[in-house]
């Protein structure tokens, strides 16, 4: 069994997914991996603040350079924002260490730099958490779709505001109240601002276009308008016509290196239109390209268990892990994996 030391960045709702499902699914992983994840540190901002996991006390810090102090193999970042995030990332990568990450807002600005960066050190930074929660999409495209060209790439790209239209259109509920229901379930940004006005869908968007197009555009350069004056009203006077609204996110190319047109805006859709019974938490991506047709991905795009699925996803697709060293024999459970 392969022990690869890992370090955690960040345990509130994703880090401790993350550190759940690696005790949950400890066995699954080692068979079809043969590796054993070992979560060495944990850096947190409050060291008083109560966790929902127990057992990790002695493995708490809120100072990086304990972190960097450490033998590990990977980082997982999943803290969010840009500072100290990109700072702790590059220096991860220089010294050597895999990056998992699930911070899209980093990713939608300064992907490339830290793209380069990695490559350059001969690491791998991943980020499938980044885009649409549980749904393999990036896997999905860089490793499925490459020799397709892709022309047109649209969907619900952000679970919290489709909670909020669904929760408002179908359960007559108000924005606040619905709102205020998805930041408990763990689906909102820390600032939820970036999800009722749009800017986190831009920020996905924005790295679904470099993925597809090759094209890194600046997330002010993408027209975006959120779901804040979308009334309840509003929604079910479309329902009764026919209608659903989504916030809904595209970006279309015309002609091979053409140009772009991309945008975030709350979207009337037939009620038989596929994305218009997408409900609740579900995000869907729908993909169109010159051979594959089209092909919709449909799953949950926020929360604990989807996203800390695809971080943990991203571990176990790991190459290269030079420096890992040899458990001896069957590996016993590492972990003290009590809930609260
Ligand atoms: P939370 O706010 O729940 O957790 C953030 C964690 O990071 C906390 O443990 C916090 O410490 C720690 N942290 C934040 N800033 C610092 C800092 N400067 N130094 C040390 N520790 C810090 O966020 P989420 O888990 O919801 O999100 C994390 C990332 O994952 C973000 O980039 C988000 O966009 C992304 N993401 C989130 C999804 C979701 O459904 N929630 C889905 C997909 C991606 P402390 O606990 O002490 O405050
Ligand atoms: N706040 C984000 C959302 C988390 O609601 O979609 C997942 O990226």
């Amino acid at each position: 069994m392969e022990q690869v030391q890992v370090a955690l960045l960040g345990l509130g709702t994703v880090g401790t997914g993350v550190w759940k499902m690696l005790v949950s699914n400890q066995d699954v992983i080692a068979r079809r991996t043969g590796r054993f994840f070992n979560i060495q540190t944990i850096l947190v901002r409050d060291l008083k603040k109560k966790r929902k996991v127990s057992g990790i006390e002695h493995l708490l810090t809120n100072d990086f350079e304990d972190v960097m102090k450490k033998d590990v193999q990977v980082i997982i970042e999943a803290m969010g924002g840009i500072e100290p995030a990109r700072t702790y990332i590059k220096r991860a990568i220089e010294k050597g260490c895999h990056v998992i990450t699930a911070n899209k807002e980093l990713m939608a600005v300064h992907g490339v730099e830290l793209e380069r960066l990695a490559g350059q050190n001969g690491v791998q930074l991943f980020y499938e958490a980044s885009v649409g929660g549980g749904i393999p999409v990036i896997g999905t495209l860089q490793h499925f779709l490459k020799a397709n060209r892709i022309h047109k790439i649209s969907g619900i790209l952000n679970g919290t505001t489709n909670y909020i239209l669904t929760q408002m259109d179908l359960y007559h509920r108000d924005f606040s109240e619905a709102l205020k229901d998805a930041q408990e379930k763990g689906y909102a940004e820390a600032d939820p601002t970036a999800d009722v006005e749009g800017h986190d869908p831009v920020r996905k968007l924005a790295i679904l276009i470099r993925l597809v197009f090759d094209v890194h555009i600046p997330v002010e350069e993408i027209p975006c308008k959120g779901i804040t004056d979308v009334t309840a009203a509003e929604l079910q006077c479309a329902r009764s016509l026919g209608y659903a609204v989504k916030l809904l996110a595209q970006a279309e190319q015309y002609g091979e290196n053409g140009p772009i047109s991309c945008s975030v805006h709350p979207t009337l859709l037939p009620l038989s239109h596929p994305l218009a019974s997408v409900h609740d938490v579900y995000n869907a991506i729908h993909i169109e390209g010159d051979q594959i047709q089209d092909l919709t991905l449909v799953g949950q795009g926020a929360g604990e268990q989807p996203t800390a699925s695809a971080v943990v996803e991203d571990l176990c697709n790991l190459e290269r892990l030079p420096s890992a060293k040899l458990l001896p024999s069957v590996e016993p459970l590492l972990f003290s994996a009590g809930e609260n």
